[in-house]
């Protein structure tokens, strides 16, 4: 036998990483040879432990926090999605050359087009949070042709500057607001900020919630974030992030192997672990 191709998500901390139960199900679905593992690198020492990745065999690696941005300067090709998105998720390497790539957003528009069914084309989406994670995420939704993407951030100037930035050159309208100036109601709104990891959430109106409204968060766990229990309160289908996980897992395995996986198996075995 072969020996199996090396590939590794990159983090600090990176015990907690689900990416190698979701990579072993697609390698084993998909017959491909390869080993997943976890990697601990040290902070300040990204592009030392990659470059000896590398000189070990290492074909490819997941980039999760805090080294995104490490990873889109350490890649010598960058992807058009991941130039936008500021930041690099997934890393492949072919002799010198080290591409970058973002599959978050791709993950995200996936899991909310195919998964739940919400199609994104020709309506209101709502992005709450102006970082790196909102950023990742408004090339790919921009691609789906919504009617209107508005940008919704506590630290109203982010948004803006988002806003501006992926203006150039698209013609679909993007507003910046703060949670305060939402008006109306939105077919699919968006947590992307941060405020849930210290179980809060950000302080948007009711009224933008709707009985037709997918509320979505970024970020999963056995239960329904505060977010989530607020959207539904008021009306809205809800939904969280474990499906892009598994969905941008999908994308990166299939930009190192030319093999895409089925992804709903592997989605519910990972609903049930949690
Ligand atoms: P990430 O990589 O997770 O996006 P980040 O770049 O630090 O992390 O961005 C965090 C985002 O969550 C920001 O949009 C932040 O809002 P500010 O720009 O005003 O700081 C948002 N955020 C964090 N805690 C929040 C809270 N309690 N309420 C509302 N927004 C919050």
């Amino acid at each position: 036998m072969l020996t199996p191709d090396r590939y590794a998500v990159i983090g600090n901390p990176i015990a907690h990483s689900k990416s190698p139960e979701i990579h072993a199900r697609f390698a084993v679905q998909t017959s491909q040879n390869l080993t997943y593992e976890r990697l601990l690198a040290p902070l300040g020492g990204f592009a030392a432990a990659v470059h000896d990745f590398i000189k070990h065999g290492g074909k490819g690696l997941n980039v999760t926090v805090p080294f995104k941005l490490d990873a889109f300067d350490l890649a010598t090709d960058l992807t058009e999605r991941a130039r936008m998105a500021g930041a690099v998720n997934t890393l492949r390497f072919d002799g010198d050359t080290i591409l970058g790539d973002n599959t978050d957003g791709v993950g995200l528009v996936n899991d909310i087009v195919n998964n739940a069914a919400v199609p994104l084309s020709g309506k209101r989406v709502l992005l709450l949070g102006a970082g790196g994670a909102a950023r990742g995420v408004i090339l790919p939704l921009l691609g789906e042709q919504p009617a209107e993407l508005v940008i919704a951030n506590r630290t109203i100037n982010k948004a803006v500057e988002l806003a501006q930035l992926f203006s150039t050159g698209s013609s679909i309208r993007i507003g910046a607001r703060a949670f305060s100036e939402l008006h109306g109601h939105f077919d699919v709104i968006i947590n992307a900020t941060s405020a849930g990891l210290t179980d809060e959430m950000p302080q948007v109106p009711a009224s933008i919630f709707s009985d037709d409204s997918l509320a979505y968060d970024m970020v999963y766990g056995a239960q329904a974030t505060c977010f989530m229990q607020f959207a539904a309160l008021h009306g809205a289908k809800v939904r969280d992030g474990l499906g892009m996980l598994v969905e941008q897992a999908a994308e990166s395995f299939f930009l190192w192997r030319g093999v895409r996986p089925e992804t709903a198996s592997v989605y519910a075995a990972l609903r049930a672990l949690l």
